[in-house]
C-alpha cells in the first residue's frame, strides 16, 4: 500500500428536490455567473428549479459551453465574469460544464494567458468559489479538482488539476437521467468503469480493501448498466446508484494507496482532439488495447478481475485474460457502443500522429511509466 494524504473538500447534497438546497449554499444578493450548455436544461426543467432557487440572486447566464469544453469559448466567460465583478459561478450540467466553469474559475484569478497552466508554464490560481448542480453522472468532476480543456484551434485536449479549485459544493439530483439520451448514459456508464479500472487494474500491491471497494462500483456498473440502457423510463434507485457510482470512481477515493494508470484516458483524449469522438467512446476504443499490450505488467490483477468480475477461472493465464478482455468489451458494445476504431472510420494516419505526438510531449504513460510511444502505437493498432 502506497502512503497517501486525502482530502476531498466537496460538500455533496445527494437526491430528488435538492436544487432547491442552492438557496442555503449562495447567499442572497450574491452577483451569480450561472454556466451551462447547449439548452438540455431548459427542457428538463432544471434551469427552472435553478432559478426559483437563486430569486434572490442577480444571475447574469452564460450559455453554450459545448461538450468538450472549448478555450476560446471559456475565455469569453472569463471575460464577462471579470466585466460583471461576479461573486460567485454555478455549473449547470455535466463533466464539460463543471470542467469549462473550473477553467473560468482558476482564470478570472489569473491575469496571462490561462493555456499557461493548462501546459505548465504557471502555477494554477487558487479558483473564484464556485459550485455545481450536476446533470449528468460520468466524470466525477463534480466531486474533484480536476478539467480537461478542448484547444479544436491546436486539435488539443488538455487536463489540469488544481487543489485550490474543488467546486464549493455539488448538487446531485438523479432524475436528471430521466431526459438524458441513451448515447450519454452509455458514455457514462463506460467513462465510470474506466475511472474505476484505471486505479485498480495497475499493480498487485494495491490495499486488499480498495480492490474491493473498486469491484463493488464496477460490478454495480454490470449489474445497473444494462436496465438503464434498455427501460423507456429507469427505476429512481438505478438513477441513484449509477449517479453516486460515478461520484465515487472519480472523487479521489479510489486512488487512495494504488497506483494509477490513465494511459487510456491520454490516449482516448487524443481521439476526441482529433476526431471529435465522444470520450466515453474513445475508453471503449482504447482500454482493450490498453490490457492488451500490457498484459504481463497487468497479469496478477487482470486475473483477479477476471475471476471476481466475471467468474472466469479456466484455462491459461493469456486464455483467461483475452476471455475477461472479450466479455468487457461484450459490455460495452451491450450498451450500444462500438468499440473498433475502423468503425469510426480512423486509421493509420492518425495512429502515426498521436505516437508523434507523444513522442514530442516525452510521454510515456501507465503506472510504471513503461508505456513508451511506440506501445501506445501497438495499442491503438490493436483496435483497427
Ligand atoms: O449541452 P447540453 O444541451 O446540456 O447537452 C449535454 C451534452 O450535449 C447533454 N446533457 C447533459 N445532461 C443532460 C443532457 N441531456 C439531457 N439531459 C441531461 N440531464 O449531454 C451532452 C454531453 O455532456 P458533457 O458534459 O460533455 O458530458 P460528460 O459529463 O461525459 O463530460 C465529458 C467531458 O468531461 C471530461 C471529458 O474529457 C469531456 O471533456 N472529463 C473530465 C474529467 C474530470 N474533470 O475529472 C475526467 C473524465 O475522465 C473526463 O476526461
Ligand atoms: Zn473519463
Amino acid at each position: 500500500m502506497n502512503n497517501f494524504i486525502f482530502k476531498n473538500p466537496v460538500k455533496i447534497y445527494f437526491g430528488e428536490g435538492m436544487i432547491a438546497s442552492l438557496s442555503k449554499e449562495i447567499k442572497p444578493a450574491s452577483k451569480v455567473l450561472m454556466t451551462y450548455g447547449g439548452g438540455s436544461i431548459k427542457r428538463n426543467g432544471i434551469y427552472n428549479q435553478v432559478m426559483a432557487a437563486l430569486k434572490e440572486c442577480t444571475v447574469i447566464e452564460f450559455p453554450g459551453i459545448e461538450a468538450n469544453p472549448d478555450y476560446d469559448t471559456l475565455l469569453r466567460a472569463i471575460e464577462l465574469g471579470k466585466k460583471e465583478n461576479i461573486d460567485f459561478i454555478l455549473a449547470v450540467g455535466g463533466g464539460s460544464i463543471i470542467d469549462g466553469t473550473k477553467f473560468i474559475a482558476a482564470g478570472m484569478n489569473y491575469e496571462g494567458d490561462p493555456w499557461d497552466f493548462i501546459i505548465g508554464k504557471a502555477k494554477v490560481p487558487a479558483a473564484k468559489p464556485f459550485g455545481t448542480v450536476l446533470t449528468l453522472p460520468a466524470t466525477g468532476s463534480e466531486m474533484n479538482c480536476g478539467a480537461v480543456i478542448s484547444r479544436r484551434a491546436l486539435k488539443e485536449k488538455l487536463s489540469f488539476h488544481n487543489p485550490e479549485g474543488f467546486p464549493c459544493f455539488s448538487i446531485l439530483d438523479p432524475t436528471a437521467i430521466y431526459s438524458l439520451p441513451k448515447r450519454q448514459i452509455a458514455n457514462g456508464i463506460i467513462d465510470t468503469f474506466i475511472h474505476t479500472t484505471e486505479q485498480y487494474l495497475t499493480t498487485a500491491a494495491s490495499p486488499a480493501v480498495m480492490d474491493r471497494f473498486a469491484e463493488g462500483v464496477l460490478l454495480t456498473l454490470i449489474e445497473k448498466g444494462p436496465g438503464l440502457i434498455s427501460a423507456e423510463k429507469p427505476s429512481y434507485n438505478d438513477c441513484a446508484d449509477f449517479m453516486m457510482s460515478a461520484t465515487m470512481g472519480l472523487n479521489g477515493f479510489l486512488a487512495m494507496g494504488v497506483d494509477e494508470d490513465w494511459a487510456t484516458h491520454r490516449i482516448g483524449h487524443e481521439l476526441t482532439a482529433l476526431h471529435g469522438l465522444d470520450h466515453g467512446v474513445t475508453l471503449a476504443i482504447v482500454w482493450e488495447g490498453t490490457m492488451d499490450v500490457m498484459r504481463r505488467e497487468k497479469e496478477a490483477k487482470l486475473l483477479q478481475y477476471a475471476s471476481r468480475i466475471w467468474n472466469i477461472t479456466e484455462g491459461t493465464t493469456d486464455e483467461i485474460i483475452d476471455n475477461a478482455i472479450a466479455r468487457t468489451e461484450k459490455f460495452f458494445n451491450s450498451l450500444g457502443v462500438k468499440t473498433r476504431l475502423s468503425d469510426y472510420g480512423i486509421g493509420e494516419e492518425t495512429i502515426e500522429f498521436i505516437r508523434k505526438r507523444f513522442a514530442e510531449r516525452n510521454w510515456n504513460l501507465g503506472e510504471n511509466g513503461t508505456i513508451t510511444p511506440q506501445k501506445t502505437e501497438a495499442i491503438l493498432r490493436s483496435r483497427l
